[in-house]
């Protein structure tokens, strides 16, 4: 650390980077450089400043249990009810002030205050006992992006009911599979919701999972998003959501005091096997990590209106949709439809309408705005916006201006929040009001996180070259383990090394001098498209699957698409009904998200002299990237080959 003023942030010599506006540092919540020393100084007891952000049940007094690394315990003795601390302590302050903001595909809007939140979410708390779920049952939600979701997911919190959220596009057979994996006998989805123009129907998807799964459900409840437009039966153990929750209305339940180590939520994400494995989520360290993030990262304050585009169905909209803007007090949007629908100008339109101060969105959307043209957000009135924020891949230096420019008024700190469902809650981010801005890399790690960029050895790698991003000491917001169990969570995340263990977050990394990290991509068999994550080998048995093919590989390209590499069977000619055949097998295994945007047909796969497929050349191929040398493959012949099909199919 030095003494540049800055936090130990000296970046001096780097023309590039961008200061804290002073008109935001003077208001941030977030404006002493001395967080990083203090945090240095004091080691994990300084997170006491995220946990004095929530409302004890049961005051804690240790910060940190790591007596058993790497299982570690956070705010181990205290208790706490997330769904009181996003709801009921606002009510003192703020019970008129609106807590949820929705605008739904055909138009509709809805708006809860903090009081009418706290009702609903009683009521149907009081149903889901009633339908006879107990402390510690899991409840699966497969919504869409309804009130009725974080609803759900307060109501299940409320009386210590994990919940384990599937993204609503995800098919039958990753539901089911869901199910299973976290032994959940407990289900809240819908008749149906709308895509573009048309209703589509969700509870069959449902319907289907419950025959598939193992589990024997015990009761579901369905939510009426479509009205008359579908009608769906329903069985003697489902019930309508609309009459559980009025059969209940203004009744209250006592929110049950959790253990700070115990579960709030499962989380299912791809990893390094083709099987999905559920992140659990602590209630204590969790919900303490996203709010104080959401406050010193994001800068939310209640009297905001803030938007976090992502879906709830993944944890960008779990800690920044839901928790953190709720645990904050603040106003939080949400949005049921796509940023073209009905037209490209309705992300600004939304802004506009709700004044809009802290956006957060993906360099994916940002990509897609830059694309449709600067005119699109300029014919609105975003002087509202005093934040933005980007998530879940690098970002462009050229995008990250445009962002800036076009939609945060040219001066607005753009915030690059590096972070895993793991994680739980940002890692790595610039404090908009402290530290100063690099387009283009993520930024230093956040005070308390001791993240190190290492080489195979484990060694430092040094600036400017690339290692693997590490991280070498707990955070309030990690996983505490995984479904699976601790054998498979060791094996995935942890490695000993002489100093102690060591997180390995699974993504290429470089640092510069001044300590900002830049994000390269995954290192293992993971892609992130379309915001997603998804397990290649995971993809590829699916492709498989389909009649015809023998082998499969699949990358993720500049655009977030994805592609397929594919080889057929001899006397099989690949051709639109294969496409079609490939593509409906992604569906149904892994769902809608899954369809492939390119399939190349090849002879052959590029692969290593030990068989293993050269997917980083098949990557570079698809982006158009220049590549190294490939003539230590076993079939070198076929890279040039490949390489004209991609051009050729554009
Ligand atoms: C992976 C985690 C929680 C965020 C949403 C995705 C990539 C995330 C950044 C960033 C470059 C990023 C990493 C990471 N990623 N944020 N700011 N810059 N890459 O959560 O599905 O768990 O994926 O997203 O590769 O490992 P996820």
């Amino acid at each position: 650390m030095d003494d540049s003023g800055n936090g130990g942030r000296s970046v001096d010599g780097d023309e590039d980077a961008v200061p804290p506006p002073a008109d935001f540092r003077e208001r941030a919540a977030a404006s002493d450089p001395a967080v990083y020393e203090r945090f240095d100084r004091e080691g994990p007891e300084a997170w006491r400043a995220a946990a004095d952000l929530l409302t004890w049940d049961r005051e804690y007094e240790t910060v940190l249990d790591d007596s058993h690394p790497p299982f570690y315990e956070w705010f181990p003795d205290g208790r706490l009810n997330a769904s009181a601390n996003c709801v009921d302590r606002h009510l003192d302050d703020r019970r008129n002030q609106l807590a949820i903001r929705w605008f739904g595909k055909r138009g509709e809007r809805r708006s809860y205050t903090y009081l009418d939140l706290h009702r609903e979410v009683n009521a149907l708390a009081a149903g889901l006992r009633d339908l006879g779920v107990e402390e510690d049952d899991v409840v699966t939600l497969y919504l869409p992006m309804v009130p009725e979701l974080p609803i759900a997911m307060l109501a299940c919190a409320r009386i210590g009911a994990p919940h384990n959220v599937v993204f609503a596009g995800l098919s039958a057979e990753a539901l089911a599979t869901r199910i299973d994996a976290a032994d959940s006998e407990y289900l809240i989805t819908c008749d149906g919701y709308y895509r573009r123009e048309d209703a589509f129907n969700q509870k069959s998807k449902a319907d289907n999972a419950r025959i598939r799964a193992e589990s024997e459900l015990s009761a579901a409840v369905v939510v009426d998003r479509l009205g008359d437009e579908l009608a769906v039966s329903l069985g003697d153990d489902e019930h309508e959501y609309d009459a559980l929750v009025d059969a209940h209305d203004g009744e209250t339940v006592e929110p049950v005091a959790r253990d700070a180590t115990d579960l709030l939520f499962v989380m299912y994400t791809s990893g390094t096997t083709g099987r999905p494995k559920g992140v659990e989520h602590a209630t204590g360290g969790y919900l303490a990590h996203v709010a104080w993030t959401t406050r010193k990262v994001l800068d939310v304050r209640p009297d905001d209106t803030y938007w976090c585009a992502a879906d709830i169905g993944w944890i960008t909209g779990h800690s920044y949709g839901v928790y953190g803007p709720l645990a904050t007090g603040t106003t939080t949007v949400l949005y049921e439809g796509s940023p073209d629908y009905p037209d490209r100008d309705r992300v600004w339109d939304l802004i506009e309408r709700n004044a809009v101060s802290v956006f957060y969105t993906s360099p994916t959307a940002i990509r897609s705005f830059m694309k449709w043209g600067a005119e699109y957000p300029e014919s609105h009135d975003l002087s509202s916006i005093r934040l933005l924020g980007t998530v879940g891949e690098s970002i462009t230096p050229k995008a990250w201006r445009w962002y800036r420019e076009h939609v945060g008024g040219g001066d607005a700190p753009v915030v690059d929040t590096w972070w895993q469902t793991e994680t739980g809650a940002i890692a790595l981010a610039t404090l908009p009001g402290v530290t100063p801005m690099k387009p283009g890399k993520v930024g230093p790690p956040l005070p308390g996180i001791d993240a190190r960029v290492v080489d195979d050895e484990g060694e430092p790698v040094a600036p400017g070259e690339s290692g693997y991003l590490t991280l070498a000491s707990p955070w309030p917001g990690m996983l505490r383990g995984l479904r699976e169990g601790d054998e498979r969570y060791l094996r995935e995340y942890w490695l000993r090394g002489e100093d102690g263990w060591r997180y390995r977050t699974g993504d290429g990394a470089t640092v510069d001098e001044d300590g900002y990290v830049t994000i390269l991509g995954r290192v293992d068999d993971v892609i992130n498209v379309r915001a997603q994550r998804f397990n290649t080998g995971e993809l590829e048995a699916a492709i498989v699957d389909a009649d015809g093919v023998t082998e499969a590989a699949v990358v993720g390209d500049d655009d977030g698409r994805i592609v397929a590499y594919v080889t057929t069977k001899s006397g099989v000619e690949p051709g639109e009904g294969l496409r079609d055949a490939i593509a409906d097998r992604l569906t149904d295994a892994v769902g809608d998200v899954a369809r492939p945007d390119r399939i190349v047909f090849t002879p052959e796969l590029p692969k290593t002299r030990s068989g293993k497929i050269m997917r980083r050349l098949l990557e570079d191929i698809a982006r158009g990237e220049e590549f190294g040398d490939v003539s230590a493959l076993r079939n070198p012949e076929v890279v040039g080959e490949i390489e004209s099909t991609v051009k050729d199919s554009g």
